[in-house]
């Protein structure tokens, strides 16, 4: 509106300025209008008069002459005629003439075509020569009355004045209109451009073709101002694990440090050949693993694997990573009933769906309710035992241990408990359902730090705690405190480590593209997408299968010419919602290639099996795009390795604005996975964007996860720990011994 006014107010003020200048002009002209009219009306009565005028004037008395001229004046415009002989000064005139008016007054000139006029108050006075002869004859006076023209002026003034009032309502209503419109729409177009969308999509949001010109200077400059920003808001410093090494050295130096988290990150498995070691598929195991390298302290998990139990020392503990070990893993035992229960149940039943909103209701029972209380246990006499110090540093994983932290702090009360929650935190309405939510909450709040992925799921967090716990939520600091414990709620979005150990045993890019190709059978120049999730509801992958469909709908010259590799860890297939996803992503893919008989190359390849990093990085690699559709997530790592897996700098990500990673990575194609239209245009776009536009885009976010990453994320949480410790140390300090 604001916008709208700036044209709105100069145009109207230009527009009154034209009025007052256009309506004098106008009134002038009408006014010579109507007197040369009149002036042409005498000259036809004089023309029309004259030959009965000279019969009269030949033989007739000036009384009938008199008697003539009162008959033409009936005319209610023509006011008066009159005769002026030769040399006369009193006229032969109708009985109207004013008696003021003698002949000189008008004095016609015999030789010229115009007539002579004057004016007398309202009376227009034209004077034609007539006569016997055209050179001794007198004049014959025509009077007219001009007071008709005053008013007509006035007339047309007023209306005047009502045509520009109503112009300028018009002008400012179209104004007002069109302003809203092409700024909406050339923002719209401009967004659209800056995400990349805006080559192939639905009309109403195709962007305005005139900018397409400027959008590579804007997305230049948007850039710059990011380069600008982004050292203020990192530390500036490129974190590596020799950089975390020495700064937990110098920070933390003789410090322990415990990871408790329920996936471990390293499996063993029997199998055929012997026992196998396996990756498991794992966001929290991707970013802590690689820290724990640098940390070289104690990862407290559940020993899930077959072979787990053969491998590990008395203390049920073995060193990793396998070839070179440099840290423990500490083995925690789950009965079958505590796996259901603690695991499957609470955890993934109850809080998964809670916390990520994705229409699948949570369920709680007591007695999961019990088991998660039971393991929460379990592992605190784990951390107490593993402890050396009274005071460790203790970094709590996931929703799996929400109580763990008080249960730790009423073991140990001088630990730095770091707890990072992976999930999405819901909004306090959604989380207030749980019938535990209180205990889950004040279990929490036993952590010196809490850390989420966005600043939205910490706001989440605190409006929660604010509504529904008797506790201190100070805003500005962003703690929480309640019964003397003070809990920090802090922003430490996850990443993965820089360069990923893995890709050092990765063909290069060239190669990986033929030898996935060659693996499916499939031409050198078919172009390839690749999805690689466990398959969660969370993540989108019906409906990123739907936008599949749909491109191949709008854009038929895709059939057989690209395939979608969707690479599914199966995951938690204990419980019944996860069986149910997995068939229905299995039927959907076979329905959608099913609609394609003919094409040589199915749109869609389903590979559902658990891949090793190495694996999962060369399909990256190999593939023109990735799809990352997640309907809620907290970071989502799988888009940030995509990005680290293309060091050629070439592939298009496209990611769900409702992963964490879409705040981090703009450059990526943003897009709602509910809209399969919209998925379909982006799937587009990657599919023919040029080379130099998927550099740009993938130099930057190359340069973001590079410098944010699971270095920067652990670095900058122990730096805080580091803090808050040195900070207790000097209330300790100055206390006064003996005073109360
Ligand atoms: O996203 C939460 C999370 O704990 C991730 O860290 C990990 O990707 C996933 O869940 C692991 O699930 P699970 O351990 O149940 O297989």
């Amino acid at each position: 509106m604001r916008l709208s006014l700036r044209f709105l107010v100069p145009l109207l003020v230009a527009l009154a300025a034209f009025a007052y200048a256009a309506v004098p002009f106008v009134d002038g002209m009408m006014q010579r209008w109507f007197v040369r009219d009149l002036d042409e009306r005498s000259a036809l009565i004089a023309y029309t008069v004259e030959e009965p005028l000279r019969q009269l004037l030949a033989d007739a008395t000036p009384a009938r002459i008199t008697a003539f001229f009162n008959r033409l004046t009936q005319d209610q415009q023509l006011y008066a005629v009159a005769y002026c002989p030769p040399g006369a000064t009193k006229p032969i005139a109708s009985e109207r003439f004013p008696a003021d008016i003698d002949c000189r007054a008008v004095d016609a000139n015999p030789r010229s075509d115009r007539p002579a006029t004057a004016n007398h108050g309202s009376l227009h006075l034209t004077a034609a020569a007539i006569g016997p002869d055209i050179d001794t004859g007198g004049d014959l006076v025509v009077v007219n009355d001009t007071s008709f023209i005053a008013s007509r002026r006035a007339e047309t003034r007023r209306y005047l004045f009502y045509f520009f009032v109503a112009l300028g309502a018009m002008v400012a209503l179209i104004t007002v209109v069109i302003a809203q419109l092409s700024w909406r729409g050339w923002v719209q177009g401009l967004r659209a451009l800056l995400h990349g969308e805006g080559l192939w999509k639905p009309a109403s949001v195709i962007a305005a073709p005139e900018l397409r010109p400027f959008a590579r200077d804007v997305r230049e400059l948007v850039r710059e101002l990011e380069r600008q920003y982004r050292p203020h808001n990192g530390d500036g410093r490129i974190w590596t694990q020799e950089t975390l090494r020495s700064a937990l050295r110098s920070e933390l130096r003789g410090n322990d440090v415990i990871a408790v988290s329920n996936r471990e990150p390293y499996i063993h498995i029997k199998t055929d050949q012997g026992i196998r070691v396996q990756r498991p598929a794992s966001g929290l195991v991707t970013a802590l693993e690689p820290v724990m390298r640098a940390c070289s302290g104690v990862w407290i998990a559940h020993g899930s694997g077959s072979a787990d139990r053969d491998t590990v020392d008395r203390n049920d503990r073995v060193g990793v990573p396998p070839e070179r070990s440099s840290y423990q893993i500490r083995r925690i035992w789950l009965t079958p009933e505590e796996e259901a229960g603690y695991y499957s149940g609470f955890s993934n039943e109850g809080l998964w769906p809670l916390c990520h909103i994705a229409h699948v209701r949570p369920t709680f029972r007591s007695s999961d309710w019990n088991y998660y209380g039971k393991i929460n246990a379990k592992f605190a006499a784990a951390v107490a035992a593993e402890s050396k110090t009274p005071d460790p540093i203790v970094l709590v994983q996931d929703y799996h241990f929400a109580l763990l932290p008080q249960m730790i702090r009423e073991r140990l009360p001088a630990a730095t408990i770091i707890t990072f929650w992976h999930i999405p935190w819901p909004n306090p309405e959604a989380f207030a359902i749980c019938p535990w939510r209180d205990e889950l909450l004040q279990g929490l709040l036993g952590s010196s730090i809490l850390g989420f992925h966005t600043q939205f799921h910490c706001n989440n967090f605190l409006d929660t705690v604010d509504r529904l716990l008797e506790a201190r939520v100070d805003r500005e600091t962003f703690t929480v405190t309640r019964g003397g414990q003070t809990t920090a709620v802090r922003r430490y979005p996850i990443s993965i480590e820089w360069p990923p150990a893995a890709l050092a045993h990765v063909p290069t890019v060239e190669r990986a593209r033929k030898l996935v190709r060659e693996r499916l059978g499939l031409p050198d120049n078919h172009k390839l997408g690749i999805g690689i999730d466990r398959l969660d509801y969370t993540k989108g992958v019906l409906e990123r299968f739907q936008a599949i469909a749909r491109l191949l709908e709008r854009e038929p010259r895709w059939i057989g010419r690209f395939s979608f590799i969707q690479i599914a860890a199966p995951t938690r297939g204990t419980i019944g919602e996860y069986r149910d996803y997995f068939d229905r992503v299995g039927q959907l893919a076979q329905q959608i290639n099913g609609q394609y008989p003919d094409a040589r190359y199915p749109p869609i390849i389903l590979i559902a099996e658990h891949h090793e990093p190495e694996l999962v990085y060369e399909y990256h690699r190999a593939a023109d795009f990735c799809f990352v559709s997640s309907l809620h997530d907290g970071m989502n790592l799988v888009a940030k390795e995509f990005v680290a897996a293309r060091d050629d700098e070439q592939g298009v990500l496209i990611l769900s604005r409702f992963a964490g990673a879409s705040r981090e990575l703009p450059e990526a194609l943003i897009v709602n996975p509910y809209d399969a239209d919209q998925c379909a245009a982006a799937l587009n776009v990657a599919l023919t964007m040029s080379p130099d536009e998927q550099r740009d885009r993938m130099r930057l976010m190359r340069s973001i996860v590079r410098e944010f990453n699971v270095y920067r994320w652990a670095g900058r949480m122990l730096f805080d720990a580091a803090a808050l410790r040195q900070r207790d140390r000097f209330r300790v300090d100055l206390a006064v011994p003996g005073r109360v």
